[in-house]
């Protein structure tokens, strides 16, 4: 035998043989054991609900599930979508189902509508992640964990009878990768049994036509094959909600009053709400889980292994290594955080080196600043000075004048001491004259 014939024996795979028991073994409980764990373990499931504000959200989940779940009214003047999630612990026999209900609050109530379905994306992206790093943990409590990813979204349609808004197949169509969408038109008792069908047929040609894919009853279980299949051509099913109860014959039913006649929420008649029942808790509750599991999640989990450099097998089809993947994306980031940091060192430098141009520029405007000044002042200085002198000019020319008018004066004055012994002599020589002197200082 060739090498290869025998590595090719050595790796295939031993086909298992078939053995008859020789008594009752005991590994057909299994499924019973399946159940009793899971039983006691309790269930998780969670609803999304989105539509108007006032649309009947609060009311139809009252009604499915038979309870009064303590909602408050939403406001109409939410200035974005905002989501609200509600858990319940309900028990039915011995089965414990923790609940929640996500409310889409202020849906459809903003002037500009283009992001209204962003932060439902976000949360459903949120509740994957969170599951994600749970996984992703060493120590991991998948056990325990509380699981909100949401495993089904009841998108509330308008019974307007015309066809879906734009924001409707905008927000399906951005939600129909990450959730198990069931479309139905609420308050089905406000349009007519005519435009109801004429309406179904439309929404159905509009999603088909937007490549929107809302939920499948699933076909591949005989048990409820035909079931699902029937159901799938009653979509969107067209409900009434009302935990108002009204005496019927001698039946108390639940049912919305008019004064016209009774709309029974029970009677398949009147609307599709026993076959939502149906199809959303006791049928189909598990494949929603399982669908959200394993379609939902897993697309979800794929993307965000494959944006962080994990591959299943290489290019060469090698089987995946974590360690060489983690060790290869360790390389890359130290290189992208070299270069980053050489990026940034040689700002750094620019930086400085522009600083420093700017603050020799600044300089250089200061010194001719200061040269500009300091001729100024010397000229002010040039111009006190040439004002000194001419003032010491005037001073010194003030001063002579004063001295030769008091040189004048005393001369005066000697001459008037002088007078009477003159004029004694005058007298005498002349016979006497009075003569005024009058001095003029020039
Ligand atoms: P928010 O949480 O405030 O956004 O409202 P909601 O969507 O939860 O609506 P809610 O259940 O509070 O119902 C709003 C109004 O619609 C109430 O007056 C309900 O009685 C009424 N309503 C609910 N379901 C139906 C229905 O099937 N048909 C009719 N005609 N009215 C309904
Ligand atoms: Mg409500």
């Amino acid at each position: 035998m060739a090498a290869t014939d025998l590595e090719h024996v050595s790796n295939a795979e031993p086909e298992p043989r078939n053995l008859s028991l020789g008594g009752h073994v005991g590994f057909d409980s299994l499924p019973d054991q399946l159940v009793s764990k899971s039983v006691t373990q309790g269930f998780s499931f969670n609803i999304l609900c989105v539509g108007e504000t006032g649309i009947g959200k609060s009311t139809l989940m009252n009604t499915l599930f038979n309870t009064t779940f303590e909602t408050e009214e939403a406001s109409h003047h939410e200035e974005c979508v905002r989501l609200r999630p509600q858990t319940y612990d309900l028990q039915e026999s011995n089965v414990h189902l923790k609940l929640t209900i996500v409310d889409a609050v202020g849906f459809g109530d903003q002037i500009n509508k283009d992001d209204s379905y962003r932060p439902i994306v976000d949360y459903i992206d949120a509740q994957f992640e969170s599951y994600l790093q749970e996984e992703l943990k060493i120590r991991r409590s998948l056990f325990d964990y509380h699981d909100t990813r949401i495993h089904v979204c009841l998108y509330f349609i308008t019974p307007t009878g015309h066809s879906l808004k734009s924001l409707d197949l905008v927000t399906m169509k951005k939600l129909d990768s990450k959730v198990n969408i069931i479309p139905i038109i609420a308050k089905a008792d406000t349009i007519s049994k005519s435009e109801l069908h004429k309406f179904k047929i439309k929404i159905m040609g509009e999603l088909v036509s937007n490549g929107v894919q809302i939920y499948q009853f699933p076909t591949d279980d005989e048990a409820v094959a035909e079931i699902n299949a029937v159901m799938n051509a009653h979509l969107p099913f067209a409900v009434v909600g009302s935990t108002e109860e009204v005496k019927v014959g001698n039946k108390l039913v639940r049912a919305r009053q008019y004064p016209w006649g009774v709309v029974q929420v029970e009677n398949e008649n009147h609307c599709d709400f026993v076959k939502l029942r149906e199809m959303l808790i006791r049928v189909n509750m598990e494949d929603l889980r399982e669908q959200t599991h394993s379609r939902h999640y897993e697309l979800y989990r794929r993307c965000k292994l494959e944006e962080m450099g994990f591959q299943d097998s290489d290019g060469d089809s090698q089987p995946f290594s974590l360690q060489e993947t983690y060790e290869a994306k360790r390389k890359e980031f130290l290189s992208e955080l070299q270069r980053k940091e050489e990026e940034m060192r040689q700002m750094f430098v620019n930086k400085v080196k522009e600083t420093e141009l700017e603050l020799k520029e600044k300089e250089r405007e200061l010194h001719e600043k200061f040269e500009h000044l300091k001729r100024i002042h010397q000229e002010e200085k040039r111009k006190v000075e040439e004002k000194r002198r001419e003032l010491e000019e005037e001073t010194n020319a003030f001063n002579c004048r004063k001295a030769a008018m008091e040189a004048l004066q005393s001369q005066a004055l000697h001459a008037t001491s002088q007078q009477p012994l003159r004029k004694d002599k005058d007298k005498k020589k002349a016979g006497g004259w009075s003569s005024i002197y009058s001095v003029t200082i020039p």
